[in-house]
């Protein structure tokens, strides 16, 4: 029987941080101009980081958050005239299994969007302080970390049977990156039954990581990668945007089959209405009489259902 640790939190603090250097820096989805997004929607800038972190200093588990606090003094702050003006710490998803690609336990990785606000001709109206200045670091720069944080998204932590599912628009993509690697290909416990990522975005070149995905399903009969492209994709069901909770309806006998048998369900990402209208495909499905608050709160009380949206 395998046993993974505990989960540890907030080893590192705001006043007590973890300083990082960056290994690398890639961007994962093209630049504007070679990409589907029209320029009146903005950009879609998603980027890989990955950090050079010592495991035995910084023990995480895939599924848990780092935080990152960005350099500078926030302007707010500075109006106000608080005493503390550092900027707030921002999380992120951990996208690296717990113990490294590689299991060498030496890095942590992030998938990071530039979180900007575009006007009505896809001009930058706002710019989002963090995502922005992890997106612009070079080999070798330093970063800020807190964490690690969450005890409650994480992956079974001893011998499991049951399927698993991953349910992620955007970049909730990344704690399922990690989750994949660990279960699929480092077995650091064993599983017995399948795996299937359904991962939405608005357009293909956003469906990040799809060669890494692609390539577990063909080295793993038991996993399955799906996506819904909303803004190039049509669902069959009313024609509308093609949306994960619609590639949900098509699993039908899969997701009845794992919620009567001890299947796990894990969503991730943005925007917070997404959970409601996948949790609510899930629930039509089963045929339950339960209201929606029962039904989210009956899975999550048996460790059915793990949610982290933002
Ligand atoms: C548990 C958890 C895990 C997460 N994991 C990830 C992850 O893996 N990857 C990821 O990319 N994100 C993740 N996030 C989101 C992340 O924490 C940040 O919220 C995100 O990067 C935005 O932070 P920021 O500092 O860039 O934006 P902020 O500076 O905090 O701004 C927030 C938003 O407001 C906009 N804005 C700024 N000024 C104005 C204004 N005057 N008027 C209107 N709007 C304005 C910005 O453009 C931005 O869209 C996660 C969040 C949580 C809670
Ligand atoms: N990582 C970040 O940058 C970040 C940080 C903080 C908060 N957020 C929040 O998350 C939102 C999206 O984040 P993102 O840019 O990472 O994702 P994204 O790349 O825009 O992908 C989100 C996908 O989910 C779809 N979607 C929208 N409503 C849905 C619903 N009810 N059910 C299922 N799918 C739905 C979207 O479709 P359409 O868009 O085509 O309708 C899109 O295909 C942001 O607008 C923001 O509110 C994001």
């Amino acid at each position: 029987m395998s046993q993974l640790p505990e989960p540890q939190i907030n080893i590192f603090k705001k006043s007590t941080p973890l300083l990082a250097k960056v290994l690398k820096n890639i961007q994962l989805t093209p630049e504007q101009g070679k990409c589907k997004r029209p320029k009146i929607e903005g950009s879609s800038s998603i980027h890989r980081i990955i950090l050079s972190v010592d495991h035995d200093q910084y023990p995480y588990l895939v599924g848990q958050s780092a935080g990152v606090i960005p350099p500078g003094s926030d302007p707010k702050k500075v109006e106000k005239g608080s005493p503390d003006t550092a900027y707030t710490v921002r999380l992120y998803s951990i996208a690296s299994p717990s113990l490294s690609f590689g299991m060498k336990k030496d890095t942590l990785e992030f998938i990071i969007k530039r979180d900007n606000v575009y006007d009505e001709n896809g001009d930058i109206l706002h710019s989002g302080v963090c995502s922005n200045y992890i997106c612009d670091l070079k080999e070798g720069d330093t970063v800020t970390l807190t964490g690690p944080a969450g005890k409650k998204f994480l992956l079974p932590t001893t011998d499991f049977v049951g399927d698993i599912f991953f349910f992620a628009t955007g970049t909730g993509i990344a704690p399922f990156y990690g989750m994949c690697e660990e279960l699929l290909e480092q077995k650091l416990i064993n599983h017995t039954g399948n795996v299937t990522v359904v991962y939405g975005a608005p357009y293909s070149d956003e469906i990040v990581l799809k060669d890494y995905f692609e390539n577990l399903a063909t080295k793993h009969k038991n996993f399955t990668f799906i996506t819904a492209i909303s803004r190039e994709q049509s669902n069959p069901f009313d024609g509308g945007k093609m949306y994960i909770s619609h590639r949900i309806r098509e699993l039908n006998d899969k997701i009845v089959h794992a919620l009567q048998n001890n299947g796990k369900f894990y969503i991730c990402g943005g925007p917070k209405g997404m959970e409601r209208g996948v949790l609510e495909e899930m629930m039509r499905l089963s045929g339950t009489s339960m209201t929606y608050e029962e039904f989210k709160k009956d899975l999550e009380s048996k460790n059915q259902a793990f949610i982290e949206t933002y």
